[in-house]
């Protein structure tokens, strides 16, 4: 049955191969073939509405120009998955302290695996041109993003910026979602999007998803977050 999805389509890999690339002071882990059946994920992602997990304010234009929504599934059963972010805490040397990992309220009902969320995000009118790019911002310690959607080709993946700014952030991702060179960001670095593939980096670093002309007016872009 074609929506009809079982735990064995959400297993990942209990192997993986992995690259270590050095990117100015930080290193930024590449790991190859995360899931196992990546093509019914993708198809449970497609059937999925999208739904905001963050407020919609009054000048928000989220819902209006683009849809950006998070799913979530409970995958923690997994035993791989385990190892997987296992490994990725050890490498980046985070500790687990009383069972728990993981910062801020984000991450309150994670223990030792977290939750799969599936970021959703779907442009509903045209990407507003070329020197925009979207909202550049900081997370936790460390990002783990895998890229979900087979037939975008490398480009969308995920962009790191400088900044000279002090202080460039502002939580206005749904007011002002587009920015350009002007606010102070330079993009330094395109991570590649390569189908069922995860990027590990520093949180800390701003970074933005590469959403580059109208590929996903056509199509939503899912990557699955994890956040230590
Ligand atoms: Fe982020």
């Amino acid at each position: 049955m074609e929506n009809f999805f079982t735990m064995d389509d959400f297993e990942v890999n209990s192997t993986w191969k992995v690259h270590i690339i050095p990117f100015q002071k930080i290193l930024i882990l590449y790991i190859h073939d995360i899931y196992k059946n990546p093509y019914r994920v993708y198809e449970y992602l497609k059937q999925a509405p999208i739904k905001t997990h963050k407020d919609v304010t009054k000048d928000s234009v989220n819902g209006k120009d683009f849809a950006d929504g998070q799913h979530l599934v409970d995958n923690r059963w997994d035993v791989s998955r385990l190892h997987l972010y296992d490994k990725i805490r050890e490498f980046y040397g985070i500790t687990v302290e009383g069972g728990q990992v993981g910062h801020g309220a984000a991450n309150t009902d994670d223990h030792l695996v977290p939750f799969s969320r599936y970021n959703q995000f779907r442009l509903n009118s045209d990407h507003p041109g070329e020197d925009k790019f979207f909202h550049p911002h900081q997370d936790n310690i460390i990002n783990c993003c895998t890229y979900l959607n087979p037939d975008v080709g490398d480009h969308a993946g995920t962009v790191l910026y400088s900044t000279e700014s002090s202080d460039p952030c502002d939580e206005l991702e749904h007011e002002k979602p587009w920015r350009t060179m002007d606010d102070g960001f330079r993009p330094e670095l395109s991570i590649m999007s390569k189908f069922n593939c995860m990027a590990v980096f520093p949180g800390q670093i701003y970074h933005g998803q590469n959403i580059v002309g109208n590929h996903f007016k056509e199509q939503t872009r899912f990557t699955e977050v994890v956040f230590f």
